[in-house]
């Protein structure tokens, strides 16, 4: 038998902390699908993050319902045992040990879905569910809401209404537990050793891929699942290409590189860049740019504490990006009207990093009521500013074009200013040659 990944008792929580935002309703969570890659092959399985969150349950093909304050309060349906299936494909907890296994009231196969969710949620008021992900799951759910409205009939309760989850699970993931806090601790750190692996293994000549292998086996060596998203290894002008997903191509001696690459472990992700020489010695003008930029983000973590918004953080960040744009002579007026006509934007086209957790792109708002949100202790966030000159820019001056350089750090909100897990990862230019040089 396999066991929960981690202690259960943490679900438990999570669920007892949130039931109260759920009023009289239920919330109905879909494992994530299967997806074929081809014939009988399918692509490789990760739990959906609020599924996740929510259960500690890993299967495909399960679906639950919470139902705060009622008997039975958390039901969850499950593949069957099934012994060819499992020969095949490996464990099933099934029926009778998934209950005692997760801590959940009630168990049933997942054909029973249709005939005993209504019966579960003809006692609510509101259906908490994310339609439109999966056109299954919504014909699924269709079924069973049209189903519970029928039983409802002339109970006295208003029609059955169906809301986002997002709202309470997006939340409640955006503010990190002491428990999340150390599982992302772990991932970071994983994922710094990751990229002093890559650095210690370029070379002039190596392949892209050859490096993506280095951090595989790097993280998974440490207990990491999977990388937290594709990684990117972009030597030269690839760099400029800011989710590059080939990695294919040789890495040049006189280029840089630029990997973006994080390890998911237990579920949360790390997402570290690194941008370095491939032969081990940043040039005069890799240095000067790089360090420019290196500058930048150091100035911009440093703005990062409790109260502060994002979008405080990301002004900052076009303005001395701007101001390097200016410097280095991509742009030419004014700083303020190379901001105030975007114009900025063509070397730097993305936001100054986003909120961290289970998902790399994590769940959260980041306005409430039309206004940026301040940011709270718990909270998890990248800075990665970048520069990137395309190799086809004609306006630029030469030596610049192709050009990518970002610098990524995951950044925790403590209740006194931040911590930047990731700095493991060097980033000084002596710190990373010296590595570099190592044998
Ligand atoms: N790794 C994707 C990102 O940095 O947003
Ligand atoms: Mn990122
Ligand atoms: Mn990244």
């Amino acid at each position: 038998m396999r066991k929960p990944l981690v202690d259960i008792s943490i679900f438990k929580q999570r669920r007892d902390t949130l039931s109260s935002h759920f009023g009289d309703g239920a919330l109905v969570l879909f494992s994530s699908p299967e997806y074929i890659r081809n014939n009988d092959v399918h692509h490789p399985y990760r739990q959906d993050s609020n599924f996740f969150y929510m259960t500690g349950f890993e299967e495909p093909g399960a679906i639950f319902i919470f139902r705060p304050g009622k008997s039975p309060e958390t039901t969850l349906f499950v593949r069957p045992k099934d012994q060819l299936m499992e020969t095949w494909e490996g464990f099933r907890f099934g029926v009778q040990m998934a209950g005692e296994a997760f801590g959940i009231d009630a168990c049933y196969e997942v054909d029973q879905f249709e005939d005993e969710a209504p019966k579960l949620l003809q006692e609510v008021e509101t259906v908490y569910h994310n339609l439109f992900v999966n056109s299954n799951i919504d014909q699924q759910m269709q079924s069973v809401l049209k189903t519970t409205r029928s039983l409802q009939g002339r109970s006295g309760r208003g029609l059955l209404s169906v809301k986002d989850p997002y709202s309470i699970i997006g939340e409640a993931r955006l503010v990190k537990s002491d428990f999340e806090i150390e599982t992302m601790k772990k991932a970071c750190e994983i994922s710094a050793d990751g990229h002093i692996a890559m650095m210690r293994a370029m070379k002039p000549g190596i392949n892209e891929r050859a490096i993506q292998g280095v951090f595989i086996g790097e993280i998974m060596s440490q207990g990491s699942a999977r990388e937290g998203y594709g990684t990117i290894v972009a030597s030269g002008s690839s760099a400029t290409t800011l989710h590059y997903v080939f990695n294919d191509q040789p890495c040049r001696s006189g280029d840089l590189v630029l990997i973006d690459a994080g390890a998911e472990y237990n579920y949360y992700s790390g997402d570290i860049t690194r941008t370095f020489p491939v032969n081990g010695r940043f040039s005069d003008l890799q240095k000067r740019v790089y360090n420019k930029v290196l500058k930048a983000q150091k100035k911009l973590i440093s703005m990062i504490k409790p109260g502060v918004t994002q979008a405080a953080v990301h002004d900052s960040s076009v303005q001395m990006l701007t101001e390097i744009m200016i410097e280095e002579g991509l742009l030419q007026g004014t700083v303020q009207e190379n901001i105030n006509n975007l114009n900025f934007k063509k070397y730097y086209p993305h936001g100054i990093g986003h909120w961290l957790g289970m998902d790399v792109h994590d769940s959260g708002l980041y306005t409430i009521d039309g206004k940026p949100r301040p940011f709270e202790a718990g909270m998890c966030l990248t800075i990665e500013p970048g520069l990137y000159v395309p190799a086809d820019d004609m306006s630029a001056p030469q030596e610049l074009r192709g050009l990518g350089i970002r610098i990524e750090d995951n950044i925790l909100i403590t209740p006194m200013g931040h911590e930047n897990l990731t700095k493991k990862a060097p980033k000084e230019v002596e710190e990373i040659e010296s590595l570099m040089a190592q044998l």
